[in-house]
This record gives C-alpha cells, sequence and structure tokens, in this order.
C-alpha cells in the first residue's frame, strides 16, 4: 500500500536532492503507521472522492477523484518564487531568505513545529467521527479535512527536514509521537487536546479554531523566511474548504433549528439541536480558539515582528509597515477592576491578530442570524461572547467574566457556568443524536441538507464507496 517517494507531487525539485529524500524515506513509513494507527478510524478501504493537489496552478491544485485514504497523495507544494522583499519590521525592504538565518533558527524552528503540530493532532481529534456522519456529503468532506491536515503535516515536515537538519529530523519524528489528548506525550496547544467526538463539536472546530489556523498562516505568509511564506500562502488554498466546511455544517445546523422553531415544534423531540445548545458551543470554542493567539501583550510577538518573522494579516495591505512609535489601548483586568492601558504596538501584535480573527467570526455569526430570520425563527439571535470571557490564556485567565465580559465574582461563575457553556448532560444529549446516515442524499435529522454538492456533483452523489468485495 505503501507509495514510493517519487509518486510524492511536489514543486521542490525532491529527486534532485538526495539528502532531503532519504530523510522523507526514513519519515514516510512512520508517518503512514501513525495514519492507520490514529487516523479517521474505519474506511480506510473505501473509496472516497477526494481532491488531491498535484500542482500549483489554477488547474492542478484541485484534483477531483476516488482515492482510498492510505493512498492520499500527501504532496509538497510552495507558491512559485516572486521577487519578495520583507515586508515590515526593522528589516523591511530587504531581500527575503531562502535559507534560514542562524540569528533566527530558534525562533523559527518553534513557529513552525507549533503549527505543525496542530495538523496531526486535528486528525487524531477526530478519528471516530466517521461512524456517527450525518450524510455521505459530511462524511467526505470529513475526510477531505484530514487528508488535507495530513498534508500540512508533510508541508511542515519538508521544511523541517529540509532546513533544519538533525534537530529538524528530531522534531519531525516527534510530530508522530505525540497525541491529542494524552497524558505523557500531549499536543503543544490546549484546545488541540479536547476530544471531538460528536459532528457538532466538529464543526464548531472547523469553524472557530481552523479559523484560528487561518489567521496564523496569514500571518507567517508574510514572512521574510521565503520558503514558510511559501508554503503557508499554498495550504491557506486548502484551508479555505475547511472553514467552508466548518461555517456551512453549523450553518445547516442553525437552520435546521430555526424551521423547527418557527413551525411551533421542540427541537429536542424532533432529534435536532436546540438554539441554546447551540449558543453554549459557540461559547466553548470561540473562547478556546482565541487563546490560540497568545497573550495580548507579548514580547515574543515584537520579537517576531521586529524580526520579520511573523506578520499582520494582509501586512502587504496596511499603510505602515514598522509598527514603531504607535500604541494599542487595551483594557485589562486589574486589582478586581477593567483598567485601560497603552501597549507598544509591536507588543500587541498577538491582539491584533486576534482582532482580525473577531471580526471574521462576526461576520458568520451574521450570516447565521440571517439564517434563523430567513427560515422565520423570529427572537432568536446568536451571539459572540466577550473576548473576556472563559480565557485560559492572558490576563483575564483564572478570572471570571460573563459572556458580555463584565467582571463576575467566583460563586457567580459556579453558579451560573452551566448556563454559558455545554454540561455534561448537553454534551450526552448531542451524544444521543449521533447516529450514522449513509444512505445517499439522506440528512440526519438535526442538520438541514447543504445548497448544492462537492465540484459540481449533485448532493446525492455517492461520494463515498465502500471497498469492492
Ligand atoms: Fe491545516
Ligand atoms: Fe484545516
Amino acid at each position: 500500500m505503501a507509495q514510493s517517494l517519487e509518486s510524492i507531487p511536489n514543486n521542490v525539485d525532491l529527486s534532485s536532492d538526495r539528502r532531503l529524500q532519504r530523510a522523507l524515506e526514513q519519515w514516510q513509513p512512520n508517518f503512514l503507521q501513525w495514519w492507520k494507527e490514529v487516523g479517521p478510524d474505519g474506511f480506510q478501504g473505501h473509496q472516497v472522492y477526494l481532491r488531491t493537489a498535484i500542482s500549483v496552478e489554477a488547474n492542478g491544485w484541485a484534483h477531483f477523484n476516488f482515492v482510498r485514504m492510505p493512498e492520499y497523495r500527501w504532496g509538497i507544494f510552495l507558491e512559485p518564487k516572486s521577487e519578495r522583499k520583507i515586508g515590515f519590521g526593522d528589516l523591511m525592504g530587504e531581500p527575503v531568505w531562502d535559507e534560514v538565518p542562524g540569528e533566527h533558527r530558534n525562533a523559527l524552528r518553534r513557529i513552525i513545529v507549533t503549527q505543525a503540530d496542530t495538523e496531526p493532532a486535528s486528525v487524531e481529534q477526530q478519528r471516530q467521527l466517521g461512524k456517527t456522519c450525518p450524510s455521505m456529503y459530511d462524511l467526505r468532506n470529513l475526510f477531505q479535512v484530514n487528508v488535507e491536515e495530513g498534508r500540512h503535516l508533510w508541508a511542515m515536515v519538508y521544511l523541517l527536514h529540509r532546513f533544519f537538519g538533525r534537530d529538524g529530523r528530531e522534531e519531525a519524528d516527534e510530530l508522530l509521537q505525540r497525541r491529542s489528548g494524552s497524558h505523557d506525550k500531549p499536543r503543544i496547544l490546549n484546545a488541540f487536546n479536547e476530544p471531538i467526538d460528536d459532528w457538532l463539536s466538529f464543526f464548531m472546530f472547523t469553524m472557530f479554531t481552523d479559523r484560528d489556523g487561518k489567521y496564523q498562516l496569514a500571518a507567517l505568509a508574510q514572512s521574510g523566511f521565503d520558503p514558510l511564506a511559501r508554503t503557508t500562502r499554498f495550504m491557506l488554498t486548502e484551508e479555505a474548504h475547511h472553514l467552508f466546511v466548518g461555517e456551512t455544517g453549523v450553518d445547516r445546523i442553525v437552520q435546521r433549528c430555526g424551521e423547527l422553531a418557527a413551525a411551533g415544534k421542540d427541537a429536542r423531540k424532533e432529534g435536532a439541536v436546540p438554539f441554546e445548545l447551540i449558543q453554549k458551543y459557540i461559547n466553548l470554542w470561540f473562547s478556546l480558539s482565541l487563546d490560540l493567539f497568545g497573550g495580548e501583550v507579548s514580547s515574543n510577538a515584537a520579537d517576531f515582528f521586529a524580526a520579520g518573522l511573523k506578520g499582520r494579516f494582509r501586512e502587504d495591505t496596511l499603510g505602515e509597515h514598522k509598527a514603531m512609535g504607535q500604541i494599542y489601548r487595551m483594557e485589562v483586568p486589574e486589582g478586581g477592576e477593567l483598567v485601560e492601558q497603552e501597549v507598544p504596538l509591536r507588543n500587541a501584535m498577538n491582539e491584533v491578530l486576534r482582532d482580525e480573527y473577531v471580526k471574521d467570526c462576526q461576520r458568520a455569526l451574521d450570516r447565521w442570524n440571517k439564517t434563523l430570520a430567513s427560515a422565520g425563527a423570529t427572537g432568536m439571535r446568536l451571539r459572540l461572547p466577550h473576548r473576556r470571557f472563559h480565557r485560559g490564556v492572558g490576563p483575564c485567565a483564572g478570572l471570571y467574566f460573563d459572556p458580555e465580559g463584565r467582571f463576575i465574582p467566583e460563586q457567580e461563575w459556579k453558579a451560573r457556568e452551566g448556563e454559558w457553556l455545554p454540561t455534561a448532560e448537553d454534551r450526552a444529549f448531542v451524544k444521543s443524536l449521533m447516529h450514522p446516515v449513509i444512505e445517499r442524499g439522506k440528512m440526519a435529522s438535526w442538520i438541514a441538507p447543504p445548497p448544492k454538492g462537492i465540484n459540481g456533483m449533485p448532493i446525492d452523489f455517492e461520494y463515498v464507496k465502500p471497498p469492492e468485495a
């Protein structure tokens, strides 16, 4: 079943670099072993209608055909090289680097490993979901996300092997050794150790947590380390589909909920997700994902920006690229109250990126609220909680805020937490809805059908075929 290295689609001239080839040849069987052990449980022999990137050109990056997942062609692609200059920070205007500058080696390795770790982690988190898919269309989308996260791991491992020598090889091995949720060797970031064992969580994850990934990748797409910038630019094209899966998945759950409410029916009795549960899951996944941006005030973020390692979202469209002598105002908790603090802009880069993310999430919320309105569910409105709510990172961690961002005493939090975040009962109810629906074109009772199929195919297309007997 294992593929030869020559079959790996790439535009990094893999065949001419013997040292790199040897490193990847050693890593590849371990990757496949990892995929078998903790990748999608079941379905490994099924034929899945998947998109495979076979080149970076418009006609090559979205090639559709039926493949068995272990035979997916995980490729290595960088966006074609262009005459880029460093676009921000202290080295603004200097040529970008094709190799890793010695003084930034540790920082870049850490940035790459942290990003890379999220890719296999999410595959592990989602491995049981196939068994309870709400439709064949959704099953195919799950597997598309899974194989592409696998490819993103390849993309990052290529950078580690190609540019970081022995350390890079060791890091690449460890990426296959950590496990989501493991006690001894957990994944690096917290949200990637949360189990995702129901589809409401899956859609929330691809909506909110993958969206953090989009903003991190977009910031790295500006990097002065050109291979990293070019890799992440290509990853972003695939990531867009994951965000689509999440945003439209939640939208279809919202639609079903709204239609039942408009008809005066009880969502629970109809086997759908009640409105307040959708809100609680939004509160949970939005707050967990906000933490992924890091602390509000960060000297690391300032250093990365100054050195040209990590820029802002769409840095190239901003008017000013040095971010020197400017301040960012934020409200921070101090001695039991909120005070306004002035922070040098460079130290607020995490918060600047988080601002863009919050705007994007609000746009999706507005869309879901439109769906509720057009379903006739008057009076139902979903809201994003305040960014101080339920934080585990930054100055609000360990303090208590309600979804409006107001300080509350610990006792009140304990009494009301269950109004705002999913309780054990809520989770059990959501789980009780999860029964597999795999007949072509059918949908589970808790989700509306999508408006259209994948790649121009009908909604009732046979996206996943059982192994041939
Ligand atoms: Fe990814
Ligand atoms: Fe993703």
